[in-house]
């Protein structure tokens, strides 16, 4: 075995992607999830379920913001920290403590547990939401940080958090923004698992805004490759940006699914909502040139997979449909 990685988020979307890809590489991993209640917690069950009963894998269902932190990662060679409360639109209103509880205030916890094992290694899960509304595309890390949401804010504290603890403790991290990441168990509050669920459903697809918005979408596969990636890294810089080369406006991925569906979808353009950017487009150089990371999937490819998985993921839900 190759040591203990501490996965947080572990029966996420990413996180369970990233749990199978250690297990594969010879890590032991200890996942923690609390199994929040903002999509089926049943769903994330399944998601961590093909870790499960394999060597080397525990399951560790704890809040980070109220548990030990200092147990959890005890004797690990490294932590990977994708917990948080996702979600752009629905983090207005009351709905914003729970993005303080598990995005800076659980953040917080860690850093304070990692302040007495400052060798151990933080891989941080941010987000593109930092950069915010901006013509200044392609984003690169060195540009301005002015979230247009309350997710995003509380993303951006987290990666003040870290390099505050690097300063004050030397603690080591990477931040990862992630640019719209998608593919086989992609979030049920995300475009293309609506679209697709939408489609399967025989109901309409609901577009926010005038669809030409652009996003820079990251096949799953290629974000946990960048964790990876991050954890080998031993040069000086902090926060990277992770986007997988396939920008598009929301309508070409709608001719792709449909393509990929094999029928015309029907769409229906809904508010813009408060929150979302107009574009998003990642500068990757410094991904590229510091942890060699390279996108691997296309959009076509990525999108096959996810539909692909959709329609297993269906099948054994006696009919259920996905749960949201
Ligand atoms: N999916 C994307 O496109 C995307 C884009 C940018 C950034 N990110 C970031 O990547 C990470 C993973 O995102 P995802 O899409 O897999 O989300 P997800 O919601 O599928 O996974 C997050 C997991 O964290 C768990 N969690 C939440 N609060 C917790 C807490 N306090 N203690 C323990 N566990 C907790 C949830 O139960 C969930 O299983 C997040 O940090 C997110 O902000 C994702």
């Amino acid at each position: 075995m190759k040591g203990k990685a501490v996965v947080t988020g572990a029966a996420g979307f990413i996180g369970s992607h990233l749990c199978e890809r250690l297990l594969d590489e010879g890590f032991e991993v200890l996942a923690v999830d609390a199994f929040t209640d903002y999509y089926s917690p049943e769903r994330k069950r399944r998601h961590i379920a093909a870790c499960a009963g394999r060597p080397g894998f525990t399951l560790a269902e704890e809040n980070l913001a109220t548990c030990d932190v200092a147990r959890l990662i005890d004797g690990a060679r490294c932590v990977f920290h994708l917990a948080a409360q996702a979600g752009v639109r629905k983090s207005w209103g009351k709905e914003f403590a729970r993005y303080i509880e598990s995005n800076i205030l659980s953040t917080q916890r860690l850093l304070e547990a990692l302040r007495e094992n400052p060798s151990i290694p933080l891989i941080h899960s941010s987000s593109s939401s930092v950069y915010g509304e901006t013509r200044m595309l392609p984003m690169r890390e060195d540009h301005p940080t002015v979230p247009l949401s309350p997710y995003g804010a509380t993303k951006l504290a987290g990666e003040h958090l870290c390099e505050l603890y690097r300063l004050n403790y030397g603690i080591t991290y990477r931040a990862l923004r992630y640019f719209t990441v998608y593919g086989p168990r992609q979030r049920p509050d995300m475009a293309f698992s609506r679209f697709i669920n939408a489609s399967f459903a025989g109901k309409a697809i609901d577009v926010y805004g005038d669809g030409r918005q652009t996003r820079d979408f990251t096949y799953v596969a290629d974000a946990v490759d960048a964790n990876m990636r991050a954890l080998r890294y031993e040069g000086p810089m902090t926060v990277f940006n992770i986007g997988g080369g396939s920008r598009a406006a929301l309508l070409d991925v709608l001719d792709v699914l449909g393509r990929e569906l094999g029928g015309r979808l029907e769409v229906r353009f809904v508010d813009r909502a408060k929150g979302d950017v107009t574009d998003t487009w990642a500068d990757t150089s410094r991904a590229r040139d510091a942890l060699g990371f390279k996108p691997r999937v296309s959009l076509e490819e990525g999108i096959r997979n996810e539909i692909a998985w959709y329609r297993e993921y269906m099948k054994s839900s006696e009919g259920g449909g996905l749960s949201s």
